[in-house]
């Protein structure tokens, strides 16, 4: 059972140590020599732009509508799609609706295919993640390699970004499960998380695991995942984190993913490391690229979405599994 807090404790506890900036307030320590400081990589983000909501219920509104339209974005990126609707058969699942975007596949979408959505809030939503990355990305990043002592912009050269819309809407396979989105750790740098106002998003308490702290629906949360962990020689820690739909209510979300550059080694970027990490990670043996498919295949077994042929592939299915490949134990 999660413990509901108002937003003030939720800053005391979770964010103890805060650096701010004038659009940015990191959870952060004074020097690398404690690790107990260096942990809990929790923001809380003073937006610049707050996300166009309207507009993003719009879109999925008419996407499940029209499931010409859908099959239309999805043909930019047949690959995987970009509108994820398992949710409406698969009840285990995750209960809710995905629009997975990022400048690159916003490049592939049609001209036609784009004048079609824009009356639907497309537009709207690729410019204000585009705002969102230009004012506060590097931000961001620089604060993280402020409280690891580590130069994160040598391996973010690339903006290897990906946009999240999410939909956590009443009208799944299972209406009245609570699951939104399993327990997990983002494999990225980090991941901003705006949220509409309604709760539900849960962070993992990062010294006391199984306990669950209720996030107040209208904070913007910047957290840590896999990535950051790694190349900070464990310094910043990654987060674990959940989504608690609440039935019959619905609950929208845009979350903003920042990696490192696709051919960067995923290895501590100090010898002076918190943790022992295992001999693939120290060896150099997985890249980003690498490390992002076997984390997608595990996403998207959870979210219903992985195709019947890939599902003997992967071979991970719990964080613990990840935390093997990373820790070695
Ligand atoms: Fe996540």
């Amino acid at each position: 059972m999660a413990s509901p807090i108002a937003a003030q404790a939720f800053r005391q506890r979770l964010a103890p140590n805060l650096i701010k900036t004038s659009k940015t307030t990191l959870t952060s320590a004074k020097s690398h020599a404690n690790p107990e400081l260096l942990h809990g990589a929790i923001a809380l983000l003073n937006p610049t732009v707050q996300p166009p909501f309207k507009a993003i219920r719009h879109l999925f509104d008419h996407l499940r509508a029209n499931p010409t339209a859908a099959s239309a974005l999805n043909n930019a990126y047949p690959k995987r799609g970009i509108f994820k609707s398992a949710a409406i058969k698969n009840g285990i699942a995750d209960q809710k609706f995905t629009i997975d975007l990022s400048p690159a596949r916003d490049s592939l979408i049609s001209e036609a295919t784009r004048a079609s959505l824009a009356s639907y809030g497309l537009n709207d939503v690729i410019s204000f993640f585009n705002n969102t990355a230009e004012n506060h990305v590097s931000t961001i990043l620089s604060q993280l390699g402020k409280v690891s002592s580590i130069d994160l912009s040598q391996v973010h050269k690339d903006l290897n970004m990906n946009f999240r819309l999410c939909d956590y809407n009443p009208l799944t396979a299972n209406p009245t499960s609570s699951n939104g989105c399993g327990e997990h750790t983002d494999y990225g740098t980090f991941s901003i998380i705006f949220q509409d106002g309604t709760p539900g998003l849960e962070i993992e308490a990062p010294h006391a695991p199984g306990t669950w702290i209720e996030i107040p629906g209208d904070a913007t949360v910047v957290l840590a995942g896999w990535c950051a962990f790694i190349l900070t020689g464990g310094r910043v820690c990654a987060v674990r984190h959940r989504v608690r739909r609440i039935p019959g209510v619905r609950r929208l979300s845009a979350v903003l993913f920042v990696a490192p550059d696709l051919e960067v080694k995923l290895k501590p970027l100090t010898e002076f490391t918190n943790v022992e990490f295992s001999k693939e990670i120290i060896g150099g043996e997985v890249n980003v690229s690498w490390f992002k498919d076997v984390m997608g295949k595990r996403w998207r077994r959870r979210e219903g979405n992985l195709e019947v042929a890939e599902r003997d592939e992967g071979i991970f299915s719990q964080d613990d599994e990840i935390r093997r490949l990373v820790l070695g134990a």
